[in-house]
Formats: structure tokens, sequence, C-alpha cells
């Protein structure tokens, strides 16, 4: 027996119609652990609206989902909130397919289409604040540039209350539920916080000034319908309200020690290091040596934490490349307000704390001091000065978070 790819629905004029990507482990170089979904939505007003589709492979299951509720071809409107080709892969296919009488896009939308498929496809250009007739009912759209790309926006969809919000409170977690509510609370949290560090972050201010304006555009929105993982129907507040908290960037008094080592030279500092910060009055310490630590998990665990600490060995006088896989990482994140420091080991040339230093000033933390650099292997006075850097992160920590962070 085939499998069988049926909507469901998830309003009472709204259906799902995505696919469960159960296998997706590596999304730009963040870890998906729980791979992810494509949401598309199949709006059943008078005109019959089709919003976002999916990644090219999972075409198919889309189609069969939507012919499970109507025929395809009485699809007249398609939006495309958001060129990326997860949610655009299967969009050419389907046009060919449906024929509907308009897409619709933003205007950098249409441009990115265009570019992407080289095609000449007309787009209806829709700007920030318009709205779509559907019959009973209508689609009002609202720019979210940078959320996730310059094209992407949201749609709302009136009467019946819902934001379509495309990249914005997604989170990759594939699961068999549609909705928040069905899901251990803690899991959803956790996986929405994750997708925050690693591709929402740097728009952090655009977050802001958008959940600034929402109030100020009179919607009632009684249901949130991201792109990625479940829909926010119980409590659509509580995902805002954690964008809120995640975009301030105020952060906790919590260290993060990120490192990697050779011959267990650094290994030992960062043990040092971390003695200090807890000696130094710092409960939350996360230790992650890059052995066992992938750069989304670092980045996850950074999201909220008040100090970064870097160390890493001298290799071919450059740090080690786990390390500047991370850095990178991070530096394309933009985390704000952040301390920092670093320590590593050499042999004859002690770059890697030089690097480091520069690297995290470049990205705009605050360097408690110069980083430790210990020749080979450390002897007591060395640990004694990686305890002292972590005890120095510590005072300069609590200074600026007097309160302790909560308990997780
Ligand atoms: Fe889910 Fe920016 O694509």
């Amino acid at each position: 027996m085939s499998e069988v790819f049926n909507a469901i629905q998830v309003a009472d004029r709204v259906f799902w119609v995505g696919a469960i990507d159960w296998e997706l482990r590596d999304f730009h170089g963040y870890l998906t652990s729980r791979g992810t979904t494509y949401n598309a939505y199949l709006v059943l007003t008078d005109q019959v609206v089709l919003i976002d589709t999916v990644k090219a492979s999972f075409k198919d299951q889309m189609m069969e989902r939507i012919a499970s509720v109507i025929d395809p071809a009485r699809i007249q409107t398609i939006v495309s909130n958001h060129s990326e080709l997860d949610h655009t892969g299967s969009l050419p296919a389907t046009i060919e397919r449906i024929r509907p009488e308009r897409v619709v896009a933003s205007g950098p939308g249409a441009k990115a289409l265009k570019e992407h498929f080289h095609w000449n496809q007309p787009v209806q250009v829709v700007k920030d604040g318009e709205k779509l007739d559907l019959g009973n009912g209508s689609l009002q759209f609202f720019e979210a540039r940078m959320l996730h790309w310059p094209d992407s926006q949201l749609a709302y969809l009136e009467p019946d209350g819902i934001l379509f919000s495309n990249d914005v409170f997604g989170m990759h977690l594939a699961s068999t539920e549609r909705f928040a509510e069905q899901l251990d609370c803690a899991l959803v949290i956790q996986e929405a916080a994750r997708y925050y560090a690693n591709i929402i972050l740097p728009y952090s201010k655009k977050v802001t000034r958008l959940i600034e304006k929402l109030p100020t555009l009179s919607l009632d929105i009684r249901q949130i319908m991201p792109d990625h993982g479940p829909i926010w129907r119980q409590d659509p507040g509580q995902i805002v309200e954690l964008y809120r908290t995640w975009a301030a960037q105020q952060r906790t008094r919590k260290a993060v020690v990120v490192y990697d080592t050779m011959w267990q030279s650094t290994a030992k500092m960062s043990r040092a290091v971390v003695e200090g910060l807890v000696g130094g009055g710092i409960d939350q310490v996360r230790v992650m040596p890059l052995e066992g630590s992938h750069r989304s998990d670092v980045a996850t665990e950074v999201l909220d934490a008040g100090a970064l600490l870097v160390g890493s060995p001298t290799l071919n006088n450059e740090i080690y490349p786990t390390v500047a896989d991370v850095m990178t990482y991070l530096k394309g994140l933009s985390p704000a307000n952040l301390l920092g420091a670093s320590f590593g080991s050499y042999g004859w040339s002690p770059q890697s704390v030089k690097q480091l230093d520069r690297m995290l000033t470049e990205m705009g933390v605050q360097l408690v001091s110069e980083g430790v650099a210990v020749q080979y292997v450390p002897d007591a006075a060395a640990l004694e000065r990686c305890r002292a850097l972590g005890a120095a992160t510590a005072a300069q920590l609590i200074e600026r978070h007097p309160e302790p962070s909560p308990a997780e």
C-alpha cells in the first residue's frame, strides 16, 4: 500500500497542505536534529488561495494533500510570501500544474522569484498594508523585510484572524501534531529558541520593530500559522512575547565556554576558567567542547548568555578549524551585548588568542581583558591566570546582571 498524504483542517476555512521532512539534519549549517516541516496552506474563501508551497522534493505530497480537499485546478491565487527555496522549490511546477489566475508576492519577492527561476511568469506585486479581496474575506499583506530575506512578507486573513507568518515565529520541528499546544511546552520553546538563535537573531532590531508595529495595525490575531513547525492556536501571544524577549538581547548572568584542544592543554585551561567563573558566583556555566558540540548548539546557548569565553590552541599560526567554524558562524549571527574573553595554548607562536580577541572585538563583544596564552602545557601559575580570567568575567557579568539567571 502506498503512502497517503491528506490535508489537515487547521481552521474553518484553512487546510494544512504542507510536508513533513523527518530526515533534514542540516539547514544552512544549522543542525536540525528534529527535522522540519514546510507548511503550505489552502484557504477556501470565495477565491481559493494557496499560501506558499514546499521544497521541490515534496511537491507531490503537497499536490496530493491539496487534491484530498479540492481539485487543485480550483486554486485561483498563489501567494508567495518569501522566495527561499524551502517555500518556492515547487512553485514553478505548481503554477504549471494549476495555472492560477495570479501569483502574488512583495516587490522584492517578485524580483527574487525572477532571479531564482528566470521565468516570464507575471507576478502581481502587493505593497505593505495592501488588501487582496477574496470575496467573503481578504488577505492583507505586511512587509517583513529581512525576516528572513528582503522579500519576506506576512499575510493576514480576515475575518478569520489568521496571520500567515512565513519564517517568523516558526521552528524546525517535524511532528505529526500541527498545533503547538499538542506538543510538550518545553520542547516547543526550546526549538523556537534554537530557530531564533540560528536564523532570526541577526535581524533582532527588525523583530522589535515588527512587534511594536503589530498592535498599531488593529489586527485580531487569533492564530499564527508559520511555514515551519507547529501552528500557534491556543496562545499566539506566547511566541510574540518570546520574540520580544529574544530580540531585546538583554541577556542573563550565564556564561558559555567554548573550546577545542589538541593535547589537552586548552582543555585544562578551560576547566580553570570555569572554576574561576563558578568561584566568582556564576551558577549557569555551559561548557561546550567542540569535540561534541555543534555550532548551532553553541549559538542556541549564546542566545541568553551574558558572556562568551572561547579557547583555541594555535595550529599552523591559526586558530583551530573547529573554533574558526563556530566563530565565523557566531559572527554572522551578530549577537549583541556580550562580554567575552579568550584563552589557548601554543607551541612557538601565540597566534590563537590574538586572533580570537580580534574576532570577538569585530563581533562587538566587550573583552573582559586580553586573552590568556600559554606555551605548551599550563603549569599551576598559568592555570591560576585562567582562574583569574574566569573570576574577572564573573565580576563583570554580575555587575551587568545583578539578578541571578532564572533557573531553567
Ligand atoms: Fe524557511 Fe527563509 O526560508
